[in-house]
């Protein structure tokens, strides 16, 4: 075969074949394809697209360039969740235990934030000593011990889609849908999992900015993963606002742990129970919505979650006792209030200027190996319909410097809409997408 003919075809439109899909991205895992080959193929599915049966034979493809994880010795449903990601989105913290406390076991390979969207592993590692460096068998043994881990994506899992997601970052080709669904779900299948639930989002805050393009990326992403025989559905979920009350890493460590003892922001907690609910479903765990609810509140309400939150912790080297006591995690030195410029009702917060306003801080990172600064972040976020006296905090900014601060609280101006209207909040859960 030659390489810019299977191009060609791609450019005008054709589908392509399992045997050119498998030649072009084995040879380019190998390196016998370059990266500028490569990248113009990745424009051509950026313009043309890519039917259901490519979509899911390039992510079998991905997922087998590289090694599986062996989960066979975990007797309990292995169920995962991932969200395409969004500001203040600290949900992976409390769903891990809260499944594991059910009866699940969840085997999660997470990522590092990148652009405005925050990451789990860098959320994680604010705690001191936690490492998400786990071999494959330290990753069994912890999820054996207290039915869940989380961790990075190895060099061996998926490094198709190591390499393609760095040359897509720089192409301009990372929001088509096709190459959106191999990406996640080679990764997340190489996981040895039954289920995924997957959390879409939607807004100014996420990848997918309209509702259409949300919906066509859930409905590909269930149908790809049902094909691969996994027990599949997804959520669509709104990110115009944050999620919760703060953004950044240790902030938001902060706010899950008070979430797990049971003063979770409304929001925070929606999300975070209907995918645990869609979970237990899955794994049937659950009999019923209601019955699920009953099960993860109980969690909640005993202390169970927090425990095996902080025994996850303690079991992957980190320090427990920061969880009992926050001045055990980084805390910026400077934490100053951002008042509302005058009284009514906040009737928009823009994720995508916290998002920004959180890079700028230092706690996120434009380049996937910028350093983070896990102290850093926004905490006592306003929500969309709180009602807000002039001068009043619509949140408050931690930083490590003055420039930064100045730079962060300078786009704050423009992520608070404060007026006379009432509003009506976007509901949050949109819909439901499961197999057909
Ligand atoms: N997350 C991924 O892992 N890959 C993408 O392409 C987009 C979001």
């Amino acid at each position: 075969m030659v390489p810019q003919w299977i191009i060609e075809k791609k450019r005008d439109g054709q589908a392509l074949s399992p045997e050119e899909l498998k030649y072009f991205i084995e040879g380019y895992t190998r390196g016998d394809i370059p990266d500028y080959q490569m990248a113009a193929m990745a424009m051509a599915i950026y313009f043309q697209g890519m039917t259901l049966d490519e979509t899911a034979t390039l992510t079998e493809l991905m997922m087998n360039s590289g090694d599986l994880v062996d989960t066979s010795s975990i007797e309990a449903p292995k169920v995962d969740k991932h969200s395409t990601g969004g500001v203040g989105d600290k949900v992976s913290l409390l769903l891990a235990p809260l499944m594991a406390c059910c009866g699940a076991a969840v085997p999660m390979i997470s990522g590092r934030g990148l652009g405005i969207t925050g990451g789990t592993l860098d959320k994680m590692e604010s705690i001191p000593g936690y490492r998400v460096d786990l071999s494959d068998s330290e990753f069994v043994n912890v999820i054996q011990a207290c039915g869940c881990s989380m961790i990075g994506q190895t060099g061996q899992l998926a490094p198709a889609d190591k390499k393609l997601y760095a040359l897509r970052d720089v192409t301009g080709t990372v929001p088509s849908i096709p190459l959106i669904t191999a990406s996640i779900m080679s990764k997340k299948l190489a996981e040895g999992i039954d289920g995924l639930v997957m959390d879409v989002k939607w807004g100014k805050g996420a990848f997918m900015k309209t509702y259409e393009d949300a919906q066509e990326l859930a409905r590909t992403i269930v149908h790809v993963g049902t094909r691969m025989n996994k027990g599949m559905a997804a959520l669509i979920t709104d990110m115009n606002q944050p999620l919760g009350r703060a953004a950044g890493n240790s902030v938001e460590v902060i706010e899950s742990v008070q979430a797990l003892q049971g003063n979770g922001a409304p929001d925070l907690m929606e999300v975070t129970l209907a995918l645990c609910a869609q979970m237990l479903l899955l794994a049937k765990l659950a009999d019923s919505k209601e019955d699920a609810m009953t099960q993860l509140q109980k969690q909640i309400d005993s202390g169970a979650a927090f425990e095996r939150f902080k025994q996850m912790v303690e079991l992957q080297g980190g320090d427990p006792k920061a969880l009992d006591d926050f001045s055990r995690l980084p805390t910026a030195s400077i934490q100053e209030a951002y008042p509302a410029p005058r009284g009514g009702t906040v009737t928009a917060v823009s994720a995508e200027a916290i998002g920004r306003a959180v890079v700028l801080l230092g706690g996120g990172r434009a380049k996937t190996d910028d350093q983070v600064d896990h102290a850093v972040g926004i905490t006592g976020l306003c929500k969309v319909g709180d009602p807000v006296e002039a001068d009043a905090p619509l949140c408050t900014l931690h930083a490590s410097d003055q420039g930064k601060l100045a730079e962060a609280r300078a786009l704050l101006d423009e992520a608070f809409t404060v007026s006379d209207e009432d509003v009506t909040p976007e509901p949050l859960i949109k819909e439901v997408i499961i197999p057909e």
